[in-house]
């Protein structure tokens, strides 16, 4: 006899032919079998040989299993080629991303259909307010899905990280809607900050990938982002897919409420319709970014800028190279630099700028000139064409 419990962390149960397996989630065991049952948080479950599965409660009342069948292959947690998994997760992201907006985003008319918000339609044309909570890379992507919500929905946002929100006091009451972002939908900060924020009787939202891990379960809708398991350390295509989930959602809210045109809504479609396409083509340049990248590898600190959305991709940037390069990186609002950081600016420390053809172009152009006037090193993403003697 074995018998498992469960009490913050996750726990998956697997059922072979005449095998059992216990693991924390189901990849290590996707390759034995595709059955599998997810107890909840307080349940004990034993397991005996020749015997059915048996759960009970901590309170001792037996539950039925529900018994759920995984979609997860093998072949989605194999390498497929590629020296690790997060540049195959990197190189997966055209499929993952049209995967995700799989019947979802629709052109010829357009519009999205995103049955986590229609579910619960009422709740969000209602809301005075939104708290989307999340970590790390999630946190970011949360951070773009407040810029797009205010903008398309103009409903008031606040992102916190949940290490911060489960800690504090927050003011969270009926009727507010908190969105959770996670990966794995198992991160401990974010599910503790919903579970207090859902006995404040918030109304919880989750965006996640894993199917059926603890956060979608807690939470009282949702939406999935359908990427595929995600087994490299950082986050890179689930992040992809939940600034697209989030702009799904800001756009269903904005046209449901009337706070976004039909002319802006479906010209958005129709570019969400084109970013496999457009991320394939980045893609192919990967050798070229790879021998660029290797000119700066003596640099110990860089620092990242955006403006507007793409303030939290430089954050997001910085993150990345932290994490995977070891080298320190912080990124900022393009103008905050003048209000102090530009003192570090010499030709030893790069600067990343993101300055895409948007609205705050001339604005991020101004910026660099003073980076430049310290003799900083600049690296800029660019729309395809610029050909700003600035920019390099
Ligand atoms: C960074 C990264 C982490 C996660 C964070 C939250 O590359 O992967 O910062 O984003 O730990 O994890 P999830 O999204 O699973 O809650």
């Amino acid at each position: 006899m074995l018998v498992a419990a469960r009490k913050g962390s996750p726990l998956v149960v697997g059922i072979g032919k005449d095998e059992y397996f216990l693991a924390s989630d189901a990849t290590p065991i996707v390759e034995f079998t595709s059955r599998v049952v997810y107890p909840d948080d307080e349940e004990i479950v034993v397991l005996e040989r020749g015997r059915e599965i048996r759960i009970k409660t901590i309170s001792n009342v037996e539950k039925t299993p529900e018994i759920k069948k995984l979609e997860l292959t093998l072949n989605q947690l194999e390498k497929g080629g590629y020296p690790h998994f997060m540049l195959k997760e990197i190189f997966e992201q055209p499929v993952a991303l049209a995967n995700s907006m799989k019947g979802r985003v629709h052109v010829n008319p357009e519009k999205i259909t995103l049955a986590g918000f229609q579910e619960n339609r009422d709740k969000f044309l209602a809301a005075g307010r939104i708290i989307i909570t999340a970590c790390g890379t999630s946190w970011h992507a949360g951070l773009i899905g407040m810029y797009a919500i205010e903008e398309f929905a103009r409903i008031p946002v606040e992102v916190e990280y949940s290490s911060e929100f489960r800690y504090r006091k927050p003011v969270v009451a009926p009727g507010d809607i908190v969105i959770a972002i996670s990966q794995s939908g198992e991160t401990a900060d974010t599910l503790a900050a919903i579970e207090m924020a859902k006995a404040a009787g918030a109304f919880i939202f989750g965006i996640c990938n894993v199917v059926g891990a603890s956060i979608p379960r807690c939470a009282h809708g949702g939406c999935y982002t359908h990427v595929g398991p995600e087994i490299g350390v950082a986050s890179t295509k689930a992040f992809t897919a939940q600034v697209t989930v989030l702009i799904m959602l800001a756009l269903s809210i904005g046209r449901e409420k009337g706070t976004l045109s039909a002319e802006k809504y479906a010209r958005i479609i129709r570019e969400l319709q084109d970013v496999p396409e457009k991320m394939s083509g980045i893609l192919a340049k990967n050798d070229m970014i790879s021998r660029f990248a290797k000119t700066f590898t003596y640099a110990h600190n860089f620092i990242y800028l955006g403006r507007g959305y793409n303030f939290p991709i430089a954050l997001e940037g910085a993150l990345k190279l932290k994490e995977i390069s070891y080298i320190h990186a912080e990124g900022y609002p393009a103008a905050e630099m003048k209000h102090g950081p530009i003192a570090l600016i010499s030709n030893e420390m790069p600067v990343v700028v993101i300055a895409p053809q948007s609205g705050t172009y001339e604005k991020v152009v101004s910026n660099i000139q003073e980076i430049k006037a310290r003799k900083g090193r600049i690296i800029s993403v660019v729309t395809e064409g610029d050909t700003c003697p600035i920019m390099s």
